[in-house]
């Protein structure tokens, strides 16, 4: 996607924790933001795949904790990105806070954390579009966001490279998943 205009954004960074009974998980995502002015109701959409196995526990309990990156911990990018909790557990490899309210996994050493409850949601088929209320929030002053294009500019070569890979290989998965809608009649 580098000769697209939307190679030129450059997100924040938030790890997508979620709980299910005893199960935990955790995985990177940019494809968040507010989504209401209302001040004392704030909501989120996020864009979530199916195929990642946080997903299965978002669906499963209904919410999500959101832990936004600093600056500085770029390690925890390949390691909430590239592997998946199918293959271990990445939430014991990691130092957390003392869990939110509702008892989501929130991450240690971050700018900030929000937990969220699904009201209601979007199947795309390769994304699932959820618009969730923040049931909680605070915010760790003094720290700065870590934005995907910093992170990626200090990362080491081979893990961006592996990182890109998998972005790629996930968009050749994905195709298959995409929904077609109808167009709306004017
Ligand atoms: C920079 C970056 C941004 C990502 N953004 C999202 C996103 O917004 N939504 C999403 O579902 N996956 C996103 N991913 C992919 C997941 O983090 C990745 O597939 C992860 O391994 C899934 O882990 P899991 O299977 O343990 O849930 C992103 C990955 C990277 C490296």
């Amino acid at each position: 996607m580098s000769d697209s205009i939307f190679a030129l954004t450059n997100h924040e960074l938030w790890v997508v924790t979620a709980r299910d009974g005893e199960r935990r998980a955790g995985q990177l995502a940019t494809w968040l933001l507010p989504a209401t002015l209302v001040p004392d109701r704030p909501r989120v959409v996020a864009l979530l795949s199916p195929e990642n196995h946080t997903h299965g526990l978002v669906r499963a309990s209904g919410g999500f904790a959101l832990s936004l990156l600093a600056e500085g911990q770029e390690a925890l990018v390949p390691h909430f990105g590239l592997r998946s909790g199918r293959e271990l557990d990445k939430l014991a490899g990691v130092e957390l806070d003392a869990p939110s309210p509702a008892g989501l996994p929130l991450l240690a050493g971050t700018c900030g954390w929000a937990e969220c409850a699904i009201l209601d949601a979007l199947d795309g088929g390769d994304r699932i579009v959820y618009l969730a209320e923040v049931t909680a929030q605070r915010l760790h002053a003094g720290r700065r966001p870590l934005r995907k294009q910093e992170a990626f500019a200090r990362l080491p070569a081979d893990v961006v490279a592996a990182l890109r890979a998998k972005a790629a290989r996930d968009g050749e998965r994905d195709r298959a998943l995409q929904r077609s809608f109808p167009h709306r009649a004017a």
